[in-house]
């Protein structure tokens, strides 16, 4: 019973336990029972024993060695299965690969079933590729008799080869498990169907196509466009070979450690996976059918399927021909495509379209002219009226015709890669393409030209634009070392009491030290709004204060008037001229003051007011100052147009300073004014020839400075309601008074008795001067100044100021002598007649 020959076998047992040591072939006489394993020389692929899914029947398979899970490559029984363990793999005494039960060796259960006589040493051995070969002696390709590879089940290796052999009639091809649970042969197959003159790849549903992959292009096969595009391609080839032999087709993998696998499953569904060894798992670089396009003659003839189109589960009619349902009501499903019109496509001016990036048509009624070159191809479908479309065989080489005739079935358009088509249509349809492809050309290109007018122009006035500015500023890109450095010089100027010399110097700020200064603008530093803007304080890392002027970007004039400010005010040096430390025109353009603590003198004239006459008057003076400078003294005539209370700031010991520059306007020497179409500035304090007529002149800036004078002895603002039943404004309810001789009634009541009676009253003639109506007899600004300081009466008699034109009885002459009995002069006799409707 103890054979030596059963001790070998023990031994050899025995030696598969040894996990060190593993083998990968049986020879005659040995055998492989369940729970052994021959493991490929390489370790990458295992064959033994195994029970799929929650089957308790056992087959013989490859699967990937050391692997998380069993993924089985191939099955040898996999229609005879063996229902317990005692299954026995063996190489017999005649060399032929069987599987039985041991306790019956002589039923085969499965076997390689080649044709074999006598006795012969054969082996059999698990390759590294997954292949299972028998052989006969030593091994080499020569001696292989068998092969599982020739045996395929659902799985796909790299250089698996399979297709049709021409010379034997055999037909290798994978089919899918009938489920997880049996690896028998299922529904699903995926193989080359040689039927018409192109052999094409098909999955097969049964006897009937599922999914076309079709006919060989040169690079791949035509349904398989990602073949040709993908990544995968890197490491991965397709070889298709057809000869006199065979047609076949097998792929490879250029880095062996790059695991790969295309499968077909139990559902239909055909996949090329690659190993992630990272995450442990299988990811799909293709699966197929993918969607409805995918399904073989999903659409119908002569249609083409988008799976990008959501409406008709894809389906479009190709080119010249239409819905085979149009007219009918429902047309709820897409059943193929018939030619639009009934013209003839024969030798009647008909031509073909090209349909790119698609699946080449079904060929089974399509015929191959392997020599013929496209242009040939072309006349040759032109020739035969049946010939419905044509397409180049092969995308790599020169040669190769495609000519359909009939219906054209199972065509897709891929949004990457594909094939042209050439579809035969008529004359119509071509004319249509003609005018649409003229259009196609003509709309880029008269697109570009505008395109590239429109830059050029916006280019150029950018460029002209910023030339200007340069020119004027010369402009520096600020750091915000520089900004600091530059606050230190203008502040120690200012401490040594030198403010009047500094050099007019304009200062780049950058942007991050104004955003620091301000802390991002930050409501709290709101000052208040200006021209074209909003005010912000700020403080230097250095501790200097400044204001800075937002520019509202909305405003397209704020950038005019922004450049003019910088312009006019780096100009100007004057005690009572608010100083322009910088600008900054980084994403937003702003304006950098010097800090006025005292803010604007609205807030101290108007309301509660602290403001003593001397206060006052000394305030009136310095914006007299100011404006003479502007007016006179400068190199330039500037006139500010917008002169107001609130424009007027105050430093730490009330001096007066004149600010916001935005609408000044510069003028040669010899010129005193100019006339606007944009009228700009604040109404209560515009004269009346410029807020009608747009014309202003210096003559415009003092009606402003006697309305701001009115002001600041009154306390109140021009635009305030004096007089309920007369509804009149300050200018009016002062006229009013001095008509009525009593003009010191209009005085601010705040100051109580403590003025000069003479001084006040000389203000408030000299402001009616300055608002009279005619600009002409209006005094300029250094008379004005002068008659405020003077201790004389103003020589000439105030006559009716502007906007005081209501309807009134006519007013006697006036003596206004009193006014001044303290100089003892008199003032002439003049009558002040208001005219009526003026
Ligand atoms: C195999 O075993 C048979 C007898 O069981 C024997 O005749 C034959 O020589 C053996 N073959 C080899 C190669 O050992
Ligand atoms: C295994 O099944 C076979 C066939 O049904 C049978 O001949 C054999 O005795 C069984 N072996 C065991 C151990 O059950
Ligand atoms: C073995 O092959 C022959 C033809 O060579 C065939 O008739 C027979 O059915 C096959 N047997 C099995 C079990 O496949
Ligand atoms: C059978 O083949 C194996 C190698 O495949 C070899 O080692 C052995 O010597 C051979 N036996 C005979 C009897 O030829
Ligand atoms: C081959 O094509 C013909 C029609 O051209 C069809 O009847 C036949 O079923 C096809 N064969 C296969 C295997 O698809
Ligand atoms: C057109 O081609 C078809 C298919 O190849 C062929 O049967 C038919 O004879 C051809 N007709 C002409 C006029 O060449």
């Amino acid at each position: 019973m103890f054979s030596a020959e059963n001790l070998l076998l023990y031994l050899f047992a025995l030696l598969v336990m040894q996990p060190c040591f593993s083998i990968d072939s049986i020879t005659v006489n040995q055998t492989l029972k369940d729970g052994e394993s021959l493991i490929s020389p390489g370790k990458f692929f295992e064959l033994g024993f195994f029970s799929p899914g929650s089957s308790s029947s056992r087959y013989i398979g490859v699967w990937y060695h050391n692997f998380p899970e069993k993924y089985v490559v191939w099955v040898a029984n996999r229609d005879a299965p063996i229902t317990n363990s005692s299954g026995v793999l063996a190489v017999d005494k005649t060399g032929q690969l069987v599987l039985f039960y041991s306790e019956n060796p002589q039923v085969i259960i499965w076997s390689s079933n080649i044709s074999l006589s006598g006795a012969n040493n054969n082996s059999a051995k698990l390759l590294d590729t997954g292949n299972l070969v028998l052989f006969k002696n030593t091994f080499s390709g020569k001696n292989i008799l068998w092969e599982g590879f020739d045996h395929p089940t659902d799985t796909h290796l790299p250089t698996m080869k399979f297709g049709w052999n021409k010379k034997t009639k055999r037909d290798t091809f994978f089919t899918s498990w009938k489920s997880p649970d049996d690896p028998g042969m299922g529904e699903y197959s995926y193989r080359f169907i040689i039927n018409g003159s192109v052999p094409q790849l098909f999955i097969y549903d049964g006897s009937r196509p599922y999914m076309r992959m079709g006919p060989w292009n040169g690079i791949t096969y035509s349904g398989l466009p990602e073949y040709s595009v993908d990544s995968v391609n890197e490491v991965s080839k397709v070889y298709y070979i057809d000869n006199e032999e065979e047609v076949s087709t097998y792929y490879t993998i250029s880095d062996p450690t790059y695991i790969t696998r295309s499968v077909v499953d139990d559902k239909g569904i055909a996949q090329r996976l690659n190993w992630n060894a990272e995450l442990q798992k299988w990811k799909s670089s293709w699966e197929g059918p993918d969607g409805n396009c995918d399904k073989y003659a999903t659409c119908g003839a002569f249609s083409t399927c988008n799976s990008l189109r959501v409406a008709d589960q894809g389906c479009v009619c190709l080119p010249g021909y239409v819905n085979k349902f149009t007219g009918e009501l429902s047309s709820t499903s897409f059943d193929g495509c018939v030619r639009k019109t009934r013209a003839l496509v024969c030798r009647n001016g008909e031509g073909f379209k090209k349909v790119s990036g698609v699946k080449v048509p079904d060929t089974v009624n399509a015929q191959l002219e392997p020599s013929l070159g496209i242009k040939a191809c072309r006349d040759l479908c032109l020739k035969n009226c049946s010939c419905t479309a044509y397409a180049a065989a092969s995308i790599t080489e020169d040669v190769g015709c495609l000519t359909w005739y009939g219906e054209l079935v199972d065509v897709r358009q891929f949004s990457q890669g594909g094939q042209d088509l050439y579809l035969r249509v008529d004359h119509h349809e071509l004319a249509e393409d003609s005018k649409k492809r003229i259009l196609k050309v003509l709309l880029p290109v008269v697109f570009t030209v505008v395109l590239i007018l429109g830059i050029t122009c916006w280019l150029l006035r950018k460029m002209r634009k910023r030339e200007r500015i340069n020119r004027n500023l010369e402009l520096s890109n600020g750091s915000e070392k520089d900004d600091i450095a530059y606050m230190e010089r203008y502040s120690d100027v200012n401490a040594s009491k030198e403010a009047g010399t500094t050099s007019a110097e304009v200062h780049c700020f950058s942007s991050s030290t104004i955003i620091a200064a301000t802390e991002n603008f930050s409501v709290t530093n709101k000052l208040g709004e200006g021209g074209f803007g909003t005010v912000y304080k700020g403080r230097m890392r250095g501790g200097q204060d400044i204001a800075v002027k937002r520019l509202s970007i909305t405003s397209k004039q704020g950038l005019e008037e922004f450049r003019n400010e910088i312009i006019l005010i780096a100009k100007l040096q004057h005690r009572n001229l608010v100083r322009l430390l910088g600008y900054c025109i980084q994403q937003e353009n702003m304006l950098i003051y010097e800090y006025l603590p005292n803010r604007g003198l609205d807030c101290f004239i108007f309301g509660k007011s602290e403001l003593n006459w001397r206060t006052r008057f000394d305030i009136t003076m310095g914006i007299a100052r100011g404006m003479i400078y502007l007016h006179h003294d400068s190199r330039l005539r500037i006139i500010h147009r917008d002169l107001k209370a609130s424009n007027v700031l105050l430093d730490a010991s009330m001096n007066p300073k004149i600010s916001d520059f935005g609408m000044a306007r510069i003028f040669g020497n010899e010129q005193n004014g100019d006339t606007t179409n944009r009228v700009v500035g604040t109404y209560g304090y515009m004269s009346p020839e410029y807020a009608m007529e747009g014309h202003f002149s210096i003559k415009s800036d003092v009606f402003s400075f006697g309305v701001l004078l009115l002001e600041i002895i009154s306390g109140r603002r021009n635009s305030s309601t004096f007089d309920a039943e007369n509804s009149v404004n300050l200018i009016g309810h002062v006229w009013d008074r001095w008509l009525e001789g009593k003009p010191l009634e209009i005085v601010d009541p705040s100051l109580g008795e403590s003025y000069e009676v003479s001084e006040v009253l000389r203000c408030i003639h000299t402001a009616l001067l300055c608002v009279q109506e005619s600009a002409a007899i209006r005094p300029t600004m250094s008379e004005a100044a002068s008659m405020l300081c003077n201790e004389r009466t103003p020589p000439s008699t105030p006559e009716q100021p502007a906007f005081v034109n209501r309807a009134r009885g006519n007013i006697g002459p006036v003596n206004l002598s009193f006014f001044y009995e303290t100089e003892g002069t008199t003032v002439s006799d003049d009558t002040v007649g208001i005219t009526e409707g003026r």
